[in-house]
């Protein structure tokens, strides 16, 4: 039974992003403040990580946006407004999903040089210990929580390195890094190659890896020597390729829906598939739906 591995406190969020596949709702608005029924795409990726037990929230921005900052900040006035006309609802359900105060750091992405130039920029807030990167584009749904189901294999294979993943038609890797896979345990597989973004002919499997990672502070020395590889861009998966068979190295398949929300189908997908959760608004939308027709 391997012991208890280090506890995973803190998570990277890279939201540094422009958004090009989702123009032009994205030309002034950052794509993680698009809402998914009635909440930032963003908001979904930091409750997922404080329910997994995370406690300071890194976020890695770039210019524009700026509004992501104030979304997870005091907005006296609008406090102020609800608690005069006596709104206690919306107005403690604003105030509870409030960080605390210190839990919160940005750092910008001066460059747009790719996922793995991202997390490297958070190395100093990180430091030296086990974290994790949730890319809130990727809305995962599911109870527990996609990182939440990861922190569980962490724990039981004994910590280092876990990434989510799911199977991926064949003409859909190339978007995607991609597993090739060992041993299975339970929910976990043992990860003995990764590549990113192969061509379908050239592809291990079509395992692939989804927006969560558990990883090592080692990461950072081999991002901070790291070669630009697919499209141009320095590659978190490039990087990770270099951790095998240093520290353990896990796919989790979560039991959780994923949405890809930067794209315009994942994103009307997500917002119906969650309104149709909500038993305030999934009766009404069933009918409007109907009113539709196919
Ligand atoms: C990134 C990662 C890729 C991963 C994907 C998941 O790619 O580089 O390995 O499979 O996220 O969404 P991107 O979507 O930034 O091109």
């Amino acid at each position: 039974m391997p012991g208890k591995p280090q506890p995973v406190r803190k998570a990277v969020l890279p939201v540094a992003g422009m958004g090009t596949r989702f123009l032009p709702a994205t030309k002034a608005v950052p794509k993680e403040m698009l809402p998914v029924v009635d909440k930032p795409v963003v908001q979904y990726a930091v409750e997922e990580a404080r329910e997994a037990g995370i406690e300071q929230f890194i976020f890695v921005t770039g210019r524009g946006k700026g509004i992501i900052e104030d979304h997870f900040d005091h907005a006296y006035e609008l406090e102020a407004l609800l608690s005069e006309r006596e709104k206690a609802g919306e107005l403690n359900s604003l105030l509870e999903d409030l960080p605390v105060t210190g839990a919160v750091s940005f750092t910008r992405q001066q460059k747009p040089l790719g996922l793995g130039h991202a997390v490297w920029c958070a190395r100093h807030l990180v430091g030296e210990e086990p974290f994790a990167v949730l890319l809130p584009d990727d809305l995962l749904v599911g109870e527990p929580g996609g990182l939440a189901q990861m922190m569980e294999a962490y724990n039981r294979v004994g910590g280092g390195v876990i990434v989510a993943a799911e199977e991926k038609p064949l003409e859909e890797v190339k978007r995607y890094g991609v597993i090739t896979p060992g041993k299975i345990d339970g929910n976990a597989v043992e990860v003995k190659a990764v590549i990113e973004k192969p061509e379908p002919a050239k592809a291990p499997s079509r395992l692939c890896i989804i927006g969560r990672y558990i990883l090592q502070p080692e990461i950072f020395g081999e991002l901070d020597r790291q070669e630009p590889g697919a499209g141009g861009e320095i590659q978190l998966t490039d990087s990770m390729a270099r951790l095998i068979g240093r520290v353990p190295f896990h796919a989790v398949r979560t039991a959780c829906a994923r949405y890809d929300c930067g794209d315009r189908l994942g994103f009307l997908q997500a917002n119906l598939a969650l309104a149709l959760r909500r038993p305030d608004i999934a009766p009404e939308l069933r009918r409007l739906l109907a009113e539709i027709g196919p």
